[in-house]
Protein backbone atom coordinates (compact mmCIF):
# COMPACT_ATOMS: atom_id res chain seq x y z
CA UNK A 1 0.00 0.00 0.00
CA UNK A 2 0.89 3.55 -0.77
CA UNK A 3 0.07 7.38 -0.87
CA UNK A 4 -1.10 6.73 -3.78
CA UNK A 5 -3.91 4.36 -2.58
CA UNK A 6 -6.98 6.82 -2.45
CA UNK A 7 -8.95 5.33 0.42
CA UNK A 8 -5.83 5.40 2.66
CA UNK A 9 -5.30 8.89 1.91
CA UNK A 10 -8.75 9.71 2.93
CA UNK A 11 -8.41 8.22 5.98
CA UNK A 12 -5.12 10.25 7.02
CA UNK A 13 -6.98 13.15 5.52
CA UNK A 14 -10.35 12.65 7.77
CA UNK A 15 -7.59 11.95 10.85
CA UNK A 16 -5.50 15.06 10.32
CA UNK A 17 -9.07 17.31 9.49
CA UNK A 18 -10.56 15.74 12.67
CA UNK A 19 -7.74 16.42 15.06
CA UNK A 20 -7.19 19.95 13.25
CA UNK A 21 -10.92 20.49 14.03
CA UNK A 22 -10.91 19.45 17.40
CA UNK A 23 -7.74 22.24 17.92
CA UNK A 24 -9.84 24.97 16.65
CA UNK A 25 -10.44 27.64 19.27
CA UNK A 26 -12.55 30.33 17.25
CA UNK A 27 -15.05 30.45 14.61
CA UNK A 28 -12.08 31.56 12.63
CA UNK A 29 -9.35 29.08 13.24
CA UNK A 30 -12.32 26.67 11.95
CA UNK A 31 -13.42 28.36 9.14
CA UNK A 32 -9.79 28.12 8.36
CA UNK A 33 -9.99 24.58 8.57
CA UNK A 34 -12.95 24.31 6.52
CA UNK A 35 -11.61 26.14 3.56
CA UNK A 36 -8.62 23.86 3.35
CA UNK A 37 -10.70 20.57 3.33
CA UNK A 38 -13.38 21.33 2.15
CA UNK A 39 -13.24 24.37 0.06
CA UNK A 40 -14.49 23.76 -3.38
CA UNK A 41 -11.39 24.34 -5.48
CA UNK A 42 -8.55 23.38 -3.94
CA UNK A 43 -9.89 22.11 -0.65
CA UNK A 44 -8.14 18.56 -0.04
CA UNK A 45 -10.93 16.62 -0.21
CA UNK A 46 -12.21 18.26 -3.08
CA UNK A 47 -9.36 17.82 -4.87
CA UNK A 48 -8.97 14.36 -4.09
CA UNK A 49 -13.32 14.23 -5.47
CA UNK A 50 -11.59 15.57 -8.51
CA UNK A 51 -8.86 12.94 -8.83
CA UNK A 52 -10.91 10.05 -9.08
CA UNK A 53 -11.84 9.90 -12.62
CA UNK A 54 -8.12 9.02 -13.36
CA UNK A 55 -8.70 5.90 -11.24
CA UNK A 56 -9.39 2.60 -12.76
CA UNK A 57 -13.00 2.08 -13.09
CA UNK A 58 -12.84 -1.11 -10.64
CA UNK A 59 -12.06 1.41 -8.10
CA UNK A 60 -13.78 4.46 -8.18
CA UNK A 61 -17.18 3.12 -7.03
CA UNK A 62 -15.28 2.57 -3.55
CA UNK A 63 -12.78 5.51 -3.36
CA UNK A 64 -16.23 8.00 -4.57
CA UNK A 65 -18.18 6.47 -1.39
CA UNK A 66 -15.09 6.86 1.17
CA UNK A 67 -14.34 10.40 -0.30
CA UNK A 68 -18.30 10.82 0.04
CA UNK A 69 -18.22 9.54 3.55
CA UNK A 70 -15.08 11.25 4.51
CA UNK A 71 -16.28 14.82 3.08
CA UNK A 72 -19.63 14.53 5.11
CA UNK A 73 -17.57 13.28 8.46
CA UNK A 74 -15.44 16.52 8.61
CA UNK A 75 -18.56 18.65 7.78
CA UNK A 76 -20.26 17.17 10.91
CA UNK A 77 -17.52 17.82 13.15
CA UNK A 78 -17.18 21.23 11.65
CA UNK A 79 -20.55 22.24 12.55
CA UNK A 80 -20.21 20.19 15.97
CA UNK A 81 -17.14 22.30 17.03
CA UNK A 82 -18.93 25.47 15.67
CA UNK A 83 -21.87 25.01 17.69
CA UNK A 84 -19.69 24.50 20.33
CA UNK A 85 -18.49 28.02 20.44
CA UNK A 86 -21.93 29.38 20.40
CA UNK A 87 -23.66 27.54 23.24
CA UNK A 88 -21.97 25.21 25.74
CA UNK A 89 -23.38 21.87 26.39
CA UNK A 90 -26.16 21.49 29.31
CA UNK A 91 -24.58 22.20 32.67
CA UNK A 92 -21.18 23.12 31.51
CA UNK A 93 -20.71 26.38 32.87
CA UNK A 94 -22.27 30.16 32.07
CA UNK A 95 -23.31 30.57 28.11
CA UNK A 96 -20.66 33.31 27.61
CA UNK A 97 -22.23 33.60 24.19
CA UNK A 98 -25.53 35.38 25.50
CA UNK A 99 -25.97 38.99 24.80
CA UNK A 100 -24.35 41.37 27.93
CA UNK A 101 -26.98 42.89 30.16
CA UNK A 102 -27.34 46.58 29.74
CA UNK A 103 -25.87 48.46 32.26
CA UNK A 104 -27.98 49.62 34.90
CA UNK A 105 -28.34 53.35 34.72
CA UNK A 106 -29.57 54.74 38.18
CA UNK A 107 -32.08 57.73 38.80
CA UNK A 108 -33.97 59.63 41.37
CA UNK A 109 -37.61 58.53 42.02
CA UNK A 110 -39.47 60.92 40.27
CA UNK A 111 -41.01 62.23 43.49
CA UNK A 112 -37.52 62.95 44.88
CA UNK A 113 -37.51 64.75 41.57
CA UNK A 114 -40.24 67.01 42.51
CA UNK A 115 -38.90 67.60 46.28
CA UNK A 116 -35.58 68.83 44.43
CA UNK A 117 -36.94 70.91 42.03
CA UNK A 118 -38.87 72.81 44.36
CA UNK A 119 -36.74 72.81 47.20
CA UNK A 120 -34.48 74.31 44.62
CA UNK A 121 -36.72 77.47 43.56
CA UNK A 122 -37.22 78.17 47.25
CA UNK A 123 -33.98 78.15 47.90
CA UNK A 124 -33.31 80.51 45.19
CA UNK A 125 -35.87 82.54 46.79
CA UNK A 126 -34.25 82.40 50.66
CA UNK A 127 -35.27 79.61 51.77
CA UNK A 128 -33.35 77.05 53.21
CA UNK A 129 -34.18 73.31 54.41
CA UNK A 130 -35.77 71.90 57.66
CA UNK A 131 -36.66 69.31 59.12
CA UNK A 132 -38.24 67.22 62.13
CA UNK A 133 -39.10 64.24 63.21
CA UNK A 134 -41.75 61.45 61.72
CA UNK A 135 -42.78 60.46 64.87
CA UNK A 136 -44.07 63.27 67.00
CA UNK A 137 -46.32 64.38 69.87
CA UNK A 138 -50.22 65.53 69.58
CA UNK A 139 -48.93 68.54 70.54
CA UNK A 140 -46.80 69.68 67.95
CA UNK A 141 -48.99 67.53 65.31
CA UNK A 142 -52.01 69.05 66.28
CA UNK A 143 -52.74 71.41 69.55
CA UNK A 144 -49.38 73.41 69.05
CA UNK A 145 -51.06 74.00 65.33
CA UNK A 146 -54.36 75.53 66.86
CA UNK A 147 -56.14 71.96 65.99
CA UNK A 148 -57.70 70.72 69.83
CA UNK A 149 -57.74 66.85 69.28
CA UNK A 150 -61.95 66.83 69.16
CA UNK A 151 -61.75 69.25 66.35
CA UNK A 152 -63.10 67.81 63.24
CA UNK A 153 -59.64 68.93 61.17
CA UNK A 154 -57.79 66.29 63.87
CA UNK A 155 -60.46 63.57 62.94
CA UNK A 156 -59.53 64.34 58.86
CA UNK A 157 -55.84 63.73 59.68
CA UNK A 158 -56.54 60.31 61.53
CA UNK A 159 -52.99 58.71 62.09
CA UNK A 160 -51.24 55.48 63.71
CA UNK A 161 -50.35 56.22 67.68
CA UNK A 162 -47.12 54.64 68.44
CA UNK A 163 -47.03 54.91 72.68
CA UNK A 164 -49.47 57.36 74.32
CA UNK A 165 -49.63 60.73 72.45
CA UNK A 166 -47.08 59.65 70.42
CA UNK A 167 -47.92 59.22 66.77
CA UNK A 168 -46.31 59.08 63.23
CA UNK A 169 -47.22 62.99 62.42
CA UNK A 170 -49.92 63.21 59.83
CA UNK A 171 -48.59 66.67 57.93
CA UNK A 172 -45.48 68.38 57.80
CA UNK A 173 -46.50 70.93 59.58
CA UNK A 174 -44.99 70.02 62.96
CA UNK A 175 -41.46 71.24 61.57
CA UNK A 176 -43.13 74.78 61.69
CA UNK A 177 -43.42 74.78 65.28
CA UNK A 178 -40.09 72.77 65.76
CA UNK A 179 -38.60 75.53 63.80
CA UNK A 180 -39.96 78.01 65.66
CA UNK A 181 -39.25 76.98 68.92
CA UNK A 182 -35.35 76.24 68.03
CA UNK A 183 -34.99 79.56 65.83
CA UNK A 184 -35.41 83.30 66.22
CA UNK A 185 -36.97 85.48 62.94
CA UNK A 186 -36.52 85.96 60.19
CA UNK A 187 -37.63 82.15 59.81
CA UNK A 188 -38.08 81.20 56.06
CA UNK A 189 -37.91 77.40 55.72
CA UNK A 190 -38.76 74.28 53.42
CA UNK A 191 -39.62 71.28 55.01
CA UNK A 192 -39.88 68.21 52.84
CA UNK A 193 -40.50 64.41 54.52
CA UNK A 194 -42.73 61.64 54.94
CA UNK A 195 -46.18 61.97 56.87
CA UNK A 196 -48.71 59.12 57.98
CA UNK A 197 -52.70 58.90 57.53
CA UNK A 198 -55.41 56.37 58.07
CA UNK A 199 -56.04 56.52 53.96
CA UNK A 200 -56.93 53.49 52.13
CA UNK A 201 -54.31 52.85 49.54
CA UNK A 202 -56.16 54.11 45.74
CA UNK A 203 -55.22 55.82 42.39
CA UNK A 204 -55.12 59.10 44.82
CA UNK A 205 -54.07 58.06 47.91
CA UNK A 206 -51.08 56.19 50.00
CA UNK A 207 -51.35 55.74 53.63
CA UNK A 208 -47.46 57.41 53.61
CA UNK A 209 -47.03 59.90 51.28
CA UNK A 210 -44.17 63.14 50.91
CA UNK A 211 -45.46 66.69 52.29
CA UNK A 212 -43.83 69.92 51.70
CA UNK A 213 -43.89 72.62 54.52
CA UNK A 214 -43.17 75.94 53.98
CA UNK A 215 -43.23 78.76 56.56
CA UNK A 216 -42.27 82.66 56.33
CA UNK A 217 -41.70 84.57 60.16
CA UNK A 218 -41.13 87.81 59.98
CA UNK A 219 -41.70 91.39 61.26
CA UNK A 220 -44.29 93.11 58.53
CA UNK A 221 -44.88 90.02 56.39
CA UNK A 222 -48.02 91.00 54.60
CA UNK A 223 -50.74 89.11 52.40
CA UNK A 224 -48.89 90.37 49.40
CA UNK A 225 -45.68 88.35 50.23
CA UNK A 226 -47.73 85.46 50.66
CA UNK A 227 -49.70 86.24 47.22
CA UNK A 228 -46.74 87.01 45.45
CA UNK A 229 -44.30 84.00 46.58
CA UNK A 230 -46.09 81.52 46.17
CA UNK A 231 -47.09 83.10 42.96
CA UNK A 232 -43.47 83.81 42.25
CA UNK A 233 -42.85 79.74 43.00
CA UNK A 234 -45.78 78.56 40.57
CA UNK A 235 -44.23 80.52 37.92
CA UNK A 236 -40.84 79.24 37.93
CA UNK A 237 -41.86 75.27 38.21
CA UNK A 238 -45.16 75.29 35.81
CA UNK A 239 -43.90 77.89 33.66
CA UNK A 240 -44.09 81.66 33.44
CA UNK A 241 -47.57 81.76 31.57
CA UNK A 242 -49.21 79.84 34.57
CA UNK A 243 -52.14 81.26 36.67
CA UNK A 244 -52.44 81.33 40.22
CA UNK A 245 -55.80 80.90 41.75
CA UNK A 246 -56.11 81.63 45.77
CA UNK A 247 -59.16 80.43 46.80
CA UNK A 248 -60.71 80.70 50.29
CA UNK A 249 -60.54 77.84 52.53
CA UNK A 250 -59.71 76.21 56.44
CA UNK A 251 -57.06 75.09 57.72
CA UNK A 252 -56.87 75.66 61.84
CA UNK A 253 -53.12 76.93 61.90
CA UNK A 254 -54.30 79.43 59.34
CA UNK A 255 -56.16 82.59 58.86
CA UNK A 256 -57.42 83.47 56.41
CA UNK A 257 -56.41 80.06 54.85
CA UNK A 258 -56.35 79.18 50.94
CA UNK A 259 -56.21 76.75 48.61
CA UNK A 260 -53.68 77.70 45.96
CA UNK A 261 -54.47 76.46 41.85
CA UNK A 262 -52.61 76.83 39.14
CA UNK A 263 -54.02 76.87 35.64
CA UNK A 264 -51.17 76.05 32.90
CA UNK A 265 -50.31 76.78 29.58
CA UNK A 266 -49.52 73.74 27.76
CA UNK A 267 -47.89 73.82 24.11
CA UNK A 268 -48.67 71.00 21.73
CA UNK A 269 -46.14 69.61 19.89
CA UNK A 270 -47.79 71.07 16.51
CA UNK A 271 -46.46 74.60 18.37
CA UNK A 272 -50.68 75.30 19.58
CA UNK A 273 -50.87 75.96 23.06
CA UNK A 274 -53.89 75.43 25.04
CA UNK A 275 -54.85 75.88 28.68
CA UNK A 276 -55.22 73.17 31.42
CA UNK A 277 -58.12 73.25 33.94
CA UNK A 278 -57.60 74.63 37.04
CA UNK A 279 -55.28 72.30 39.59
CA UNK A 280 -55.23 72.05 43.31
CA UNK A 281 -51.31 72.32 44.07
CA UNK A 282 -51.42 73.37 48.02
CA UNK A 283 -53.15 74.61 50.88
CA UNK A 284 -51.78 77.93 52.67
CA UNK A 285 -52.95 80.79 54.89
CA UNK A 286 -51.03 83.91 56.79
CA UNK A 287 -50.00 81.71 60.13
CA UNK A 288 -53.04 82.02 62.72
CA UNK A 289 -51.63 84.57 65.85
CA UNK A 290 -52.59 81.74 68.28
CA UNK A 291 -49.98 79.52 66.50
CA UNK A 292 -46.80 82.33 66.60
CA UNK A 293 -48.67 82.76 70.70
CA UNK A 294 -47.95 78.95 71.04
CA UNK A 295 -44.89 79.28 70.71
CA UNK A 296 -44.14 82.33 72.77
CA UNK A 297 -43.57 85.31 69.69
CA UNK A 298 -45.82 88.38 69.93
CA UNK A 299 -48.00 87.81 67.43
CA UNK A 300 -48.40 92.18 67.37
CA UNK A 301 -45.24 92.10 66.73
CA UNK A 302 -44.30 88.87 63.81
CA UNK A 303 -46.66 87.74 61.34
CA UNK A 304 -46.43 85.34 58.50
CA UNK A 305 -47.39 82.51 55.84
CA UNK A 306 -47.04 78.85 55.58
CA UNK A 307 -47.97 76.13 52.80
CA UNK A 308 -48.12 72.56 52.27
CA UNK A 309 -48.27 71.07 49.31
CA UNK A 310 -48.15 66.83 48.32
CA UNK A 311 -44.88 66.85 45.63
CA UNK A 312 -46.45 63.17 44.63
CA UNK A 313 -49.47 64.89 43.52
CA UNK A 314 -47.37 67.57 41.95
CA UNK A 315 -45.53 64.83 40.06
CA UNK A 316 -48.85 63.13 38.77
CA UNK A 317 -49.60 66.92 37.62
CA UNK A 318 -46.64 67.26 35.79
CA UNK A 319 -45.89 63.94 34.30
CA UNK A 320 -49.35 62.75 32.89
CA UNK A 321 -49.42 60.01 35.61
CA UNK A 322 -53.18 59.25 36.87
CA UNK A 323 -52.20 57.00 39.27
CA UNK A 324 -49.87 57.60 42.26
CA UNK A 325 -49.46 54.15 43.48
CA UNK A 326 -47.46 53.50 40.20
CA UNK A 327 -45.01 55.95 42.31
CA UNK A 328 -44.49 53.28 44.82
CA UNK A 329 -44.46 49.89 42.85
CA UNK A 330 -41.15 50.17 42.48
CA UNK A 331 -41.46 48.73 38.12
CA UNK A 332 -38.20 49.48 37.18
CA UNK A 333 -40.30 49.93 33.35
CA UNK A 334 -42.25 52.50 34.71
CA UNK A 335 -39.53 54.38 37.18
CA UNK A 336 -36.90 54.08 34.34
CA UNK A 337 -38.99 56.32 32.19
CA UNK A 338 -38.13 59.58 34.90
CA UNK A 339 -33.86 58.70 34.74
CA UNK A 340 -32.40 61.47 33.10
N1 LIG B 1 -50.94 70.54 56.79
C1 LIG B 1 -51.96 70.67 55.78
C2 LIG B 1 -52.40 69.29 55.36
O1 LIG B 1 -51.68 68.36 55.52
C3 LIG B 1 -51.41 71.39 54.58
C4 LIG B 1 -51.21 72.82 54.90
C5 LIG B 1 -52.23 73.72 54.70
C6 LIG B 1 -50.01 73.25 55.40
C7 LIG B 1 -52.07 75.06 54.99
C8 LIG B 1 -49.82 74.58 55.71
C9 LIG B 1 -50.87 75.48 55.50
O2 LIG B 1 -48.69 75.06 56.20
O3 LIG B 1 -50.69 76.79 55.80
O4 LIG B 1 -53.48 69.13 54.86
Amino acid sequence: MTDTNPIEALERLEADALAAISECADAGALEAVRVAYLGRSDGHISVILRGLGGLPPEERPAAGQEANRVKQAVAAAIEARGASFTRPERGEGPDLTLPARAPWRGGRHPITQAVDEIWHIFRDLGFTRARGPEADTEWYNFEALNTPLDHPAADEQDTLYLVDSVLLRSHTSPVQMRTMETHEPPIRIIAPGWVYRRDTYDATHTPAFMQIEGLVIDEGVTFVDFKATLAEFARRYWGPDTRVRFRPSFFPFTEPSAEVDVKRVITRPDGTRHETEWLEIMGAGMVDPAVIENVGYDPERYTGFAFGMGPGRIAMLKHGVDDLRTFFENDVRFLSQFAS
